[in-house]
């Protein structure tokens, strides 16, 4: 869909509903047009990418409202088994997650259509009179229309979404509305940061939480590399769809001219790394230009960009490595996140692990 109708769409689904409105906040963290005013940063991660050898790019490009829809339907994919697994898990579990860390307010990274986050809502629900959730998306689109949608659902729910970076938002998050808050990290989104990066990540997740408070991870586990490859290349071709829509949407952020059709899908597993990879293959010699960011590339013919990485976990190694690096506090104190306790599908397909933020 076009970026303009689905902006229509979500006016003409918020106007009747007035009343919603005031349980509802958004701060935007990021331009959702095309103008590259508050891009500057983003920008740059697209230029160190593309200037590398082999090219890279940031995976969180791959969600634009259109690639956000794309996104969903590969989670109904017969091939895609991590949110049909992940929500069998949550299915049998959230009720003992809410027991476990009592009432609290749920902050989602990357929340999308918040689909698997109801099966949470409704045990919380149960635990407190009026219930806080705070998504954060990149994609504004998809955060608003699913927050209206939750609304309707769930009468007293109260939302403030974010719209941006995971970085920008915990640094913007306001005061919790409840006495402890839960950050939620779901369907393995985790996966696309290499191990630098993913420690760096635990690390600003404990310094965003309070002693006491909660994270909640899904991750990916390590499997035969023919179901690997099999859910990053479906039948259907929307993973294909979905990877190229990143050239679509550079090219619409960064005004740019990249040839979607001269680009092919690519997804293999390193089974060394343990990850999936996905490229982007030029099918000729080419060139391309992001005129915002005054960037000219060149391509060989089979050069491929890296767009993503998604890491398969090993729950052990994992839980290690979360209680390893405590992260400076105030002076002299240190968190840490303590797994408090993991669950897991009968195929031991995906866990979810839940940690607790502690001091020392
Ligand atoms: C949302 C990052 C977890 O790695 O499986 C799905 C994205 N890429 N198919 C994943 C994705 C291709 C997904 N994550």
């Amino acid at each position: 869909m076009p970026e303009s109708v689905y902006a229509e769409s979500l006016a003409s689904a918020a106007q009747p509903h007035p009343q919603l409105h005031s349980r509802l906040q958004l701060t935007r963290l990021l331009a959702d047009s095309g103008s590259n005013q508050t891009q500057a940063d983003q920008g740059l991660q697209v230029i160190q990418g593309l200037s590398k050898t082999p090219k890279t790019l940031p995976a969180q490009y791959f969600y634009d409202d259109r690639g956000s829809l794309l996104f969903e339907q590969i989670c109904e994919l017969p091939e895609y088994y991590p949110t049909r697994t992940e929500t069998a898990i949550l299915q049998a579990y959230a009720p003992a997650i809410a027991t476990l860390t009592g009432s609290c307010e749920l902050v989602e990274l990357g929340s999308g259509s918040s689909t698997k986050t109801r099966l949470l809502l409704d045990a919380y629900s149960q635990m407190g009179p009026t219930p806080w959730y705070c998504p954060i998306d990149v994609s504004g689109g998809i955060l608003e229309q699913s927050a209206i949608t939750l609304l309707q659902d769930y009468p007293t729910l109260n939302i403030h979404g974010y719209v941006g970076t995971y970085e920008a938002a915990l640094a913007a998050l306001a005061q919790p509305q409840l006495p402890t808050r839960m950050i939620c990290f779901l369907g393995s989104t985790l996966g696309n940061l290499n191990p630098q990066e993913c420690q760096a990540f635990f690390d600003q997740l404990t310094r965003s939480l309070q002693p006491g408070e909660y994270l909640l991870l899904g991750v990916d586990l390590q499997k035969s590399p023919q179901q690997l490859e099999a859910a990053y290349n479906d039948s259907q071709g929307i993973t294909a769809a979905f990877n190229l829509n990143m050239l679509r949407h550079l090219n619409w952020r960064f005004q740019g001219n990249f040839q979607l059709d001269n680009f092919e899908h690519l997804a293999v597993y390193n089974a060394a790394e343990h990850q999936i990879e996905m490229h982007l293959q030029s099918l000729s010699a080419q060139q391309a230009k992001l005129a915002a960011l005054d960037l000219t590339l060149e391509f060989e013919q089979g050069e491929t960009i890296r767009t993503e990485i998604s890491r398969k976990f090993d729950l052990t190694t994992l839980q290690q490595q979360l209680q390893q690096q405590p992260a400076q506090a105030q002076p002299g104190t240190t968190k840490r996140l303590q797994p408090l306790q993991t669950w897991t599908d009968a195929n031991h397909w995906f866990g979810l692990i839940l940690c607790q933020c502690q001091r020392g």
